[in-house]
């Protein structure tokens, strides 16, 4: 407040009013709202000091030096006014909110929700591992195959029933492409290029047309292929061991089971001792003690004349498994579907 302006006022009831009120008002504002809502009643053009202010003309010649003067003092007043109360609402508000605000920096922070990666990818970088560290290489193969890597190079005829519409997709407008209905056919793909030895695992997705509780039109295969001199089911057998005790337990033991494929000669089916029971016979290994967890064999010599490697000089293994079948079995997941359903609360298990 002007005490200056105050003394002179005394002069001037009339604007000394006007002031004495618009001081209070100001004063009284406790937010910015109400202090612009008092500076339009107080020096609007409707506000007493304005209308006084425009009526100096028409007053008595001996009253306007005076109503002009302390007129326009008042204004330069009040607007000064305004000012300090609006700095001072302002800091009041600023101090408030770092009051209430203030962040507590030893309170635990929020947990992050971080992702992680998906079961069939987990398992996938498993079995890499166990490979890799058995001195394997990673190699890779396209999706979209020609019959003659899916099938013909290895050693499956036109008119073999794994050809039939029934079992593969084939590629519309497109002779002779397919989505590969095995990763097999990146063993031909990596021996026309290089020579033996080749121990190599070739992980990847694979496409037929199945669809329950065991089969999805779009699963993951993990090859697995050795050439060298003298390799002999015994290296088989020995590896798959390696790998299924690195997988499901130092207590797992491996069988082989004659089977037949194409490219493989002779060929097996490879059971893993249960490890749910143990061995002993549950209800998931059908009370046999025994889980089937892939196909294998020797390299069929055909498949080596495709590829011009001398069969007499050397000899190799293949193998191939299913990447959810294993997840499957070392999860206990029941339904081979639940891995593409997306439902987080199964996802997120694992
Ligand atoms: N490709 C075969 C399948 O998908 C598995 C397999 C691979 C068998 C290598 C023998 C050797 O069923």
């Amino acid at each position: 407040m002007n005490v200056d302006l105050k003394e002179q006022l005394k002069q001037h009831s009339g604007l000394a009013a006007i002031y004495d009120e618009a001081l209070a008002d100001i004063a009284a504002a406790a937010a910015e709202v109400e202090l612009g809502a008092a500076r339009v009643r107080h020096l609007g053009r409707k506000s007493r000091l304005s209308r006084l202010l425009r009526a100096i003309p028409e007053m008595p010649a001996s009253e306007r030096p005076l109503a002009g003067k302390l007129g326009n003092q008042v204004r330069a007043a009040l607007e000064e006014e305004l000012v300090v109360r609006w700095q001072a609402l302002e800091s009041a508000e600023l101090e408030k909110r770092l009051e209430q605000e203030r962040v507590d920096i030893t309170l635990p922070g929020e947990p992050l929700a971080g992702g992680r990666m998906h079961l069939i990818t987990q398992t996938l970088w498993e079995i890499e591992d166990i490979f890799t560290g058995l001195g394997y290489r990673i190699a890779e193969g396209p999706e979209v195959e020609t019959d003659y890597y899916n099938f013909t190079a290895l050693n499956t005829p036109e008119g073999h029933p794994a050809r039939s519409l029934h079992d593969t997709f084939f590629i519309k407008g497109k002779e002779g492409v397919l989505l590969r209905t095995h990763t097999s056919p990146v063993q031909v793909r990596v021996m026309e290029k290089e020579d033996p030895p080749v121990y190599v695992i070739i992980p990847g997705r694979v496409y037929r047309r199945d669809s329950d509780a065991t089969h999805t039109p779009m699963f993951h295969q993990v090859e697995g292929l050795a050439v060298d001199e003298h390799i002999t089911m015994a290296d088989l057998k020995g590896t798959l061991e390696s790998f299924a005790k690195a997988m499901f337990g130092a207590e797992r033991q491996v069988r082989l089971r004659p089977h037949f494929f194409p490219f493989t000669e002779p060929s097996v089916e490879v059971d893993v001792s249960c490890m749910i029971c143990g061995g002993k016979g549950c209800r998931s290994c059908k009370h046999s003690g025994w889980l089937e967890i892939l196909g294998a064999g020797l390299v069929d010599p055909n498949v080596f004349g495709f590829v011009n490697y001398n069969p007499d000089e050397i000899s190799g293994f293949a193998f191939g498994m299913g990447v959810e079948r294993i997840a499957m079995l070392k999860h206990g997941v029941t339904d081979l579907r639940m891995f593409y359903d997306n439902d987080l609360r199964f996802i997120k298990q694992f």
